[in-house]
């Protein structure tokens, strides 16, 4: 297969940030684009020829090999199952679905219909944590005892993650999914024991009580070999997404930041565009990112999968449907942990 032939679903934040990694890729191709708006400036912006507001359209189409579903969580489920049935190769952005249910009806559809499903925790491709990933098999930390990790910012731009029956959860969910995923795939084993930890959402909530979902969580894991992790996302964090991941072991520690790791130093009077995802000001002393979706890993993400439909080849282990499987059974235990105040047990 030459060019990998892709139908693009959703034109906003995630779709944008995919079709600029699309676009450095000589082997992807965005054909079409089904959205139910800003089809117009998306189409202009990524030199895209096609568009819809009929995303089954765009599955029943002879020309797209690939569907890129980039809609909010409550729509992964019907979008992936739409594509699967018309054979299409999907890649699903994060998290899998709402629900387990739907996450496992998904991935058994998938392997039914023979169609490659890719789950995009883009941090198991984010360059730091690569690079951190190999100092550790070279022997750097010894052996690995224990890792914190967290995404954290102050509110997401979507309507569709402020709310629980769009998005499945809150901050939990939908960040603290990135470190879970990732330490899971660090780690190389399955989770054993959850406990977690969330606000609440609305008038429980610490800031955004007009959200339904929490606005903080955080869970503890504990891994098959007796090993823990400590996972939060939050949206009560002002200054700027702040992504951060501390690896420790019997020799060393790993200290990585993903964001506010820039190699530029700004301090401006007047401010200027953008500096990093989810700061409100510019003015002063900031850290404007060099290539932002590069350094969270979006950009080898899709590489990675474009070209696993090339060669067609399984996703490896961290991004595969199982495991995007896995980080939702994962959030959804550390909810239950939080309601019970109990630990849950089981093998995720
Ligand atoms: N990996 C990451 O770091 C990351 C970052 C942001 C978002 N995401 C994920 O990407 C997904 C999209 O998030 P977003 O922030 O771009 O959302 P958004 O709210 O900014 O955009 C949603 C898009 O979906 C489209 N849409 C809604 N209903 C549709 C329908 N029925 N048919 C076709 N299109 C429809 C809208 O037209 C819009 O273009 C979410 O699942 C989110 O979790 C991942």
């Amino acid at each position: 297969m030459d060019k990998v032939r892709i139908g693009m679903i959703g034109s906003k934040f995630a779709a944008d940030f995919h079709a600029d990694s699309h676009a450095r890729n000589p082997y992807a191709e965005i054909v079409a684009i089904a959205a139910l708006d800003g089809l117009e400036e998306y189409c202009e912006k990524w030199n895209v020829p096609d568009s819809t507001t009929d995303y089954k359209e765009l599955c029943r189409r002879d020309d797209i090999d690939v569907i890129d579903v980039c809609v909010p969580n409550f729509l992964h489920h019907e979008v992936v199952m739409e594509a699967a049935a018309n054979n299409k190769q999907i890649i699903c952005e994060k998290p899998l679905a709402t629900t387990v249910e739907d996450a496992k009806e998904m991935v058994e559809f998938c392997k039914k219909q023979g169609v490659l499903l890719f789950y995009a925790e883009d941090w198991v491709f984010a360059p730091a944590l690569v690079r951190a990933t190999e100092l550790i098999k070279e022997g750097a930390v010894g052996d690995m005892l224990w890792v914190k990790a967290k995404e954290v910012h102050n509110g997401s731009h979507s309507p569709f993650a402020q709310q629980k029956k769009y998005c499945g959860g809150g901050a939990l969910f939908h960040l603290a999914i990135h470190p879970i995923g990732f330490v899971r795939y660090l780690f190389g084993e399955p989770v054993t024991e959850v406990t977690g930890w969330v606000t609440g959402g609305e008038d429980k909530n610490f800031y955004h009580k007009n959200y339904t979902g929490e606005d903080w969580g955080a869970c503890m894991l504990k891994f098959e070999s007796g090993r823990y992790a400590f996972c939060e996302g939050n949206y009560i964090t002002v200054g700027g997404m702040d992504d951060k991941v501390e690896i420790y072991g019997t020799e060393g520690r790993l200290n990585i930041d993903l964001t506010f790791s820039s190699p530029i130093q700004a301090y401006s009077r007047p401010g200027f565009e953008y500096a990093i995802e989810k700061t409100d000001t510019t003015k002063h002393w900031t850290w404007p990112a060099v290539d932002e979706f590069a350094n969270l890993g979006y950009v080898e993400q899709l590489r990675y999968f474009i070209d696993c439909v090339r060669k067609n080849e399984q996703p490896k282990f961290g991004v595969s449907a199982e495991d995007g499987l896995a980080a939702v059974e994962i959030c959804m235990a550390a909810y239950e942990s939080a309601e019970t105040g109990k630990v849950v047990k089981g093998k995720f």
